[in-house]
């Protein structure tokens, strides 16, 4: 292992040079990968934008009800029209989801801690690969906490899953967790997605921080950003717009729009960012047009 004092800090992304290696294929860092690998990632990202607009509903696995999720099965057949993947629990899917569902999903495969803990960075992997393969999973999530004291082993769940993943060609989601007291800085954000995309994953998940442009450089994979704590629909989709401007390849979205007070039409305006380029204020004035006309 390099000695850490004698490392030099990492300074130049090359900004002006896009991903050198997409081969003829629409998602980055996948040109090597085989058919089935390919499949499944051209169900989450879209083949003629390249981008996602995942709806990440999963919150139950470690909150229980949730503002906004109180009933699965009344909210999910709302938004699912307008998002490209629903990211859930297997029991989140199984009893609420109609399989009829053109969206593709990402599976959550990693669970072990609830709200009631202090240190939420104990997990295990929770879903078998049998059981993704018969839920035709188009990726597995799996929660790493780099930096916290249960990094070890959610990296031991994610190399697992990778192997796994790796056998049957279902794609691995790497989730950047954010502890209290862990750091939020774009040095903490290269480091963590960095490392997810050399143990293997296809996709990683993250935050928006300062500097991100160098975060999406330096990840050889999609970045797929999480929305975080309910803000201001204005202010959400601003955050959607400067994620896509910096080189995100979609967002993984959950309580900015199951908790907006109109989430089917915020996650039209999300869309209308990730997939047509609206600018955060056109895509709010959409939002707004749609809301009026329902109203
Ligand atoms: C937890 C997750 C959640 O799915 C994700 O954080 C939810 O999205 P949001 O923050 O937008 O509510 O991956 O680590």
């Amino acid at each position: 292992m390099a000695d850490k004092d004698g490392l030099k800090v990492a300074k130049n992304y090359h900004l002006d040079e896009p991903f050198a290696n997409m081969g003829d294929f629409h998602v980055k860092g996948a040109a090597s990968l085989d058919w089935g690998m390919k499949k499944h990632l051209s169900r989450i990202f879209d083949p003629i934008t390249g981008k996602t607009v995942m709806f990440a509903f999963d919150h139950g696995y470690f909150m229980g009800s949730t503002s906004g999720l109180e009933r699965l099965d009344l909210i999910i057949p709302k938004l699912e029209p307008y998002v490209d993947v629903l990211m859930a629990t297997r029991g989140g899917l199984r009893t609420c989801v109609p399989a009829s569902t053109r969206c593709g999903v990402a599976l959550r495969v990693t669970s072990g801690s609830s709200m009631m803990n202090d240190d939420l960075s104990h997990e295990v992997v929770a879903v078998g690969i049998e059981d993704a393969i018969r839920m035709n999973a188009d990726c597995m999530a799996v929660q790493t906490f780099i930096g916290a004291d249960g990094q070890l082993s959610s990296l031991d769940n994610l190399s697992k899953v990778i192997n796994d993943g790796f056998k049957y060609s279902i794609p691995t989601l790497g989730v950047v967790a954010v502890g209290k007291e862990m750091e939020r800085t774009d040095r903490f954000f290269k480091l963590a997605t960095r490392m997810l995309a050399e143990l293997g994953c296809q996709i990683v998940k993250t935050y928006y921080c300062d500097n991100f442009e160098d975060v999406v450089a330096a990840c050889p994979v999609p970045l797929v950003i999480a929305g975080g704590k309910k803000l201001p629909e204005d202010e959400a989709l601003t955050l959607a717009y400067n994620v896509i401007k910096g080189g995100a390849a979609g967002v993984d979205m959950g309580r900015n729009i199951f908790q907006s007070e109109h989430p089917a039409e915020m996650a039209q305006a999300v869309r209308k960012v990730v997939h047509e380029g609206f600018t955060d204020k056109d895509a709010y004035d959409y939002y707004r047009e749609l809301v009026d006309k329902e109203i």
